[in-house]
């Protein structure tokens, strides 16, 4: 599964020349957000969880919360870099999860701490290895953001999700009222870098969170991602806490 998986990202980059669709990452971009995240990996947790003040966890852990319905069934978590929300996943009673992500090098971190019902696929949301309506839940924290091809990776998460499905995105947002988009951004450029090199205070080379900002100025609106949503995938609900400095989106996927 694993080379499947590798094969079809490469043919996936061929097919797709880059920069054809304007809130598209750049390939070189594309590979740096994913190398900041493999030498963050040390201080990911603690650090993620001081910039987003302490909601991280607890938002993996409502979003999977909504999931909790299948857990018997197969879940994904898409762009599961070095496996925070597996564990959580796995914790709470998921029995099969399947973390996706294209770094090797995460993926096997993540299999280190986690136990037998993970399993590991390398791969990218926009050609996903799976057959159709493989999974009964999936979830992506955190990850969503970093993708290429945003309608692409939406329309690959519904094809492999069942009809009835479930599917929770927790992420970075970007408000659509001017006001709390200017300070979310005014955080994100200034504040969230100074605080993310105060605690990083030189034990890993130089502030992969920075990467985080990049992929900010590229995010679609809080409510542009529901509609998005809603139209790959289903009916979604739009939580912003934190000004709509976050997201969670739980949404089902709607029958045929
Ligand atoms: C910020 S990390 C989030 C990791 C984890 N989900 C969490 O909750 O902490 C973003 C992850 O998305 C992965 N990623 C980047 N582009 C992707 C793509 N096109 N498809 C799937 N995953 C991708 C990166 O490799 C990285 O591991």
């Amino acid at each position: 599964m694993k080379g499947v998986g590798k094969r079809l990202f490469k043919d996936w980059i061929f097919k797709n020349p880059l920069g054809r669709r304007p809130s598209s990452h750049t390939t070189d971009e594309w590979k740096r957000i994913v190398e900041a995240v493999e030498s963050a990996v040390p201080l990911y947790e603690s650090i993620s969880e001081a910039i987003s003040f302490g909601l991280a966890g607890p938002l993996r852990r409502r979003a999977i919360g909504w999931l909790t319905i299948f857990k018997e069934g197969w879940t994904l978590d898409l762009g599961s870099g070095p496996g925070v929300s597996t564990r959580f996943l796995v914790s709470q009673g998921f029995q099969k999860v399947v973390g996706l992500d294209p770094s090797q090098r995460l993926l096997k971190f993540a299999k280190s701490s986690a136990d037998s019902g993970f399993h590991p696929v390398v791969g990218v949301a926009e050609s996903l290895p799976f057959r159709a309506e493989a999974f009964t839940s999936i979830l992506t924290c955190f990850a969503l953001r970093d993708v290429m091809d945003l309608s692409q990776s939406l329309l690959e998460i519904s094809r492999v999700s069942r009809q009835d499905g479930r599917f929770a995105i927790v992420d970075i947002g970007k408000p659509d009222g001017r006001f709390r988009s200017r300070l979310v951004s005014l955080y994100i450029r200034f504040g969230m870098p100074l605080l993310a090199r105060l605690l990083i205070r030189g034990r890993i080379p130089g502030n992969p969170f920075r990467m985080i900002i990049p992929t900010f100025e590229r995010l679609v609106t809080n409510e542009s991602l529901n509609v998005l949503v809603q139209r790959e995938f289903g009916p979604s609900r739009l939580q912003e806490p934190l000004l709509g400095g976050l997201v969670v989106l739980e949404a089902r996927r709607a029958g045929s």
